[in-house]
């Protein structure tokens, strides 16, 4: 049995998807943002553009803008579904689903929300 084959699935091709998506030859628009923001913005374009807009400054289709969310609003809003306390949500709905998987991703959307890349 050669199961030894299916290993690298993981780690491999994901990277040099990553890679792909964000112009990491170095020419890329990404250059003024740090690591962890690239990798947000990643999770950003995968994930949340279904509703937020492609540029986190502008209200979305269905959510509203969002740079300079904090790491405790987006782990209070994406994994919990819920706001820290006190914080006044730009809208009132309940529309936005829990993405609880996106745990250890979130410091870097909160790091590209945060530096955006203009
Ligand atoms: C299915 C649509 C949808 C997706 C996908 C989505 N959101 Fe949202 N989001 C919303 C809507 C709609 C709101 C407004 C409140 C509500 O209705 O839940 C919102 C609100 C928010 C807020 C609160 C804004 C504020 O200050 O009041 C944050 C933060 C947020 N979203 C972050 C994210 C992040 C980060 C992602 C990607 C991981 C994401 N959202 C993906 C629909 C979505």
């Amino acid at each position: 049995m050669h199961r030894s084959w299916m290993k690298p699935s993981l780690t491999g091709p994901s990277t040099a998807l990553l890679a792909a998506a964000l112009g990491c030859s170095g020419s890329g628009g990404d250059d003024a943002i740090s690591e962890a923001a690239a990798r947000g913005k990643t999770v950003y374009l995968n994930v949340c553009i279904a509703c937020h807009a492609v540029d986190p400054t502008q209200d979305g289709p269905l959510g509203p803008a969002i740079d300079g969310a904090t790491l405790p609003l987006l782990e209070a809003k994406v994994l919990r579904a819920e706001y820290p306390p006190g914080y006044e949500p730009k809208s009132a709905g309940i529309t936005m689903p829990r993405y609880d998987y996106l745990a250890e991703q979130l410091p870097d959307v909160a790091a590209y929300l945060a530096e955006l890349d203009r």
